[in-house]
């Protein structure tokens, strides 16, 4: 069975147990990384691979949309020797078995819920030469005390302390997983304490603040029009709106030689101006009081990128990598966490605008198609069909819940074309996951009874359907989901 308590020793002990393996790999020795590509899969990647390459051995890295039998497939013919599964791994450990052959050394580092058949206490390994190290085995729960990256962290420092550097990577990590549950969105369990520890030595800054969007280093401005979380209805994406808003509120946005400001040319009065006008302004757009203030929260500054780099807020470097995922740009996305500051960053910028085209046009579909959502019992739904890339749907469900007509009393799932099968994404909110939800639960049991696969976590979870079950799928996961929650009343 899973440990109920927090088994604190047996995490430490594992963490020990799997960086005494990797840095025992011979120097020279080629090291497959396997990551997800969101923000959280290649953070933990670059974790590693920084570690490996510390320690001698010549990792090299390779992203995947998920771990399924085609990723398989694609990994199996790679010569290597150690191969090392990140953010992934732990719901696909069956599938993986048939990779451990003669030599093969595998690694699994991943933060997923386990499904029942694993859950063993954190020995399932010795039944296999499948070397797993999951903090849920040790009573810590991985969707909201501790990302991949952070769970990779731990190994990294274990494996070297000056690997104590990466601390910034697994706070990119947490936040763009959405960790930041704790109070005024900051971070709890493990990573607080990772990023206290970044804290003291002078890694990184932490303080309270408005989280729009890039706020250090852009003017006032653009990070209002750039934030899409929260979603700004009305504001986000739309300058114009942005600039009506600041003058409304009494705030120039501009500076006299006509420049636009930024946050360190506003004074604290005009701070809180700006802040409590956008509270109110939200409320009166249908925002719930807890929704609106969530733009105001704790801040995680990275003190050795530049003020204006898109790096220097943890959540805007998240978003970042994200985005590189998201767009198919991993090698950028893998260059940044390595620590590439020259071509990258501007490619970065560049991509950056792209991303944001997308989601806008995403979201612009969504509103202007209305018959695209379907409200079930317990669930809404997106049917994206092929207007919303496979790659980003997760992302524009993630931006539906502060947008209308959503509600949060509801998991949100969305429905993309892929190739030859249809991606489900679904997110759901930690209140409901208080009443009982579990969307990682509820996927894997409704997407296998029609032929797919899925899994995920509590609040956040994905899988893949077959072509034409998708109504099944729907109502199978629509009663799942009711029972979880008691069904919800609109
Ligand atoms: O694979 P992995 O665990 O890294 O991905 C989790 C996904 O769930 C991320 O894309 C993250 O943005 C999303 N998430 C979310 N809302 C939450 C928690 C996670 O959208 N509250
Ligand atoms: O793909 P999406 O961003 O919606 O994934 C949400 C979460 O569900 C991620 O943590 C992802 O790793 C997980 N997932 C999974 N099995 C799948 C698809 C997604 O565990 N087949």
């Amino acid at each position: 069975m899973l440990s109920l308590h927090k088994n604190t020793k047996g995490l430490e002990q594992k963490s020990l147990e799997v960086a005494g393996e990797l840095s025992s790999i011979p120097p020279g020795e080629p090291v497959l990384v396997v990551c997800h590509l969101d923000a959280d899969g290649i953070t933990s990647g670059s974790i590693i691979a920084s570690a490996l390459l510390r320690s001698g051995a010549a990792p090299h890295i390779r992203v995947v949309k998920q771990l399924d039998e085609a990723a398989i497939a694609e990994i199996l013919p790679i010569k290597a020797r150690y191969v090392v599964f990140t953010d992934m791994g732990t719901g696909q450990r069956q599938l993986l078995e048939r990779f451990v052959s003669g030599e093969r050394r595998v690694f699994i580092i991943d933060h997923h819920q386990p499904p029942p058949i694993s859950q063993d206490g954190g020995d399932s390994e010795a039944t296999s030469d499948i070397m797993e190290f999951n903090p849920h085995f040790f009573g810590f729960d991985g969707s909201t005390e501790i990302s991949a990256s952070g769970t990779a962290f731990l190994v990294a420092k274990k494996m070297s302390s000056e690997n104590a550097s990466l601390a910034p990577l697994a706070i990119v990590g947490a936040l763009g997983d959405m960790q930041d549950k704790g109070d005024r969105s900051s971070l709890v369990g493990l990573n607080a304490s990772i990023a206290e520890e970044a804290q003291r030595s002078g890694l990184i800054a932490v303080s309270k603040g408005l989280k729009l969007y890039g706020f250090e280093s852009r003017p006032l401005l653009k990070s209002m029009e750039y934030t899409l979380n929260p979603y700004l209805p009305g504001l986000s994406g739309d300058e114009g709106a942005c600039f009506k808003f600041l003058k409304n509120a009494g705030i120039e946005p501009r500076k006299q030689d006509g420049s636009w400001r930024s946050i360190s040319d506003l004074s604290n009065d005009e701070i809180r101006q700006v802040t409590s006008a956008l509270i109110k302004y939200l409320i009166s757009q249908g925002l719930s009081s807890q929704d609106a203030e969530s733009v105001v929260g704790v801040l995680y500054t990275i003190k050795s990128e530049p003020a204006d780099s898109p790096l220097r807020d943890a959540r805007e470097y998240a978003s970042s990598v994200n985005a590189c995922g998201r767009l198919g740009k991993y090698g950028l996305g893998l260059a940044l966490c390595l620590g590439d500051r020259t071509g990258a960053l501007t490619d970065l910028r560049e991509l950056l605008l792209e991303y944001r085209k997308k989601i806008s046009g995403y979201l612009r579909w969504l509103e202007s198609n209305p018959s695209a959502l379907k409200v079930m019992n317990s669930i809404q739904v997106i049917l994206a069909g092929s207007n919303i890339d496979d790659r980003m749907i997760g992302t524009i469900i993630s931006i539906a819940f502060s947008m209308k007509p959503f509600t949060r009393s509801k998991p949100i799932f969305g429905l993309a074309n892929a190739e030859g099968v249809v991606k489900v994404s679904a997110r759901g909110t930690p209140e409901l996951v208080r009443r009982g939800l579990n969307l990682g639960t509820a996927i894997r049991e409704a997407s296998e009874q029609v032929g797919g696969t899925g899994g995920g976590h509590n609040i956040a979870a994905g899988g893949q359907v077959p072509v034409g079950k998708e109504e099944d799928f729907l109502s199978i996961v629509d009663g799942i989901v009711t029972k979880m929650i008691g069904g919800v009343k609109l």
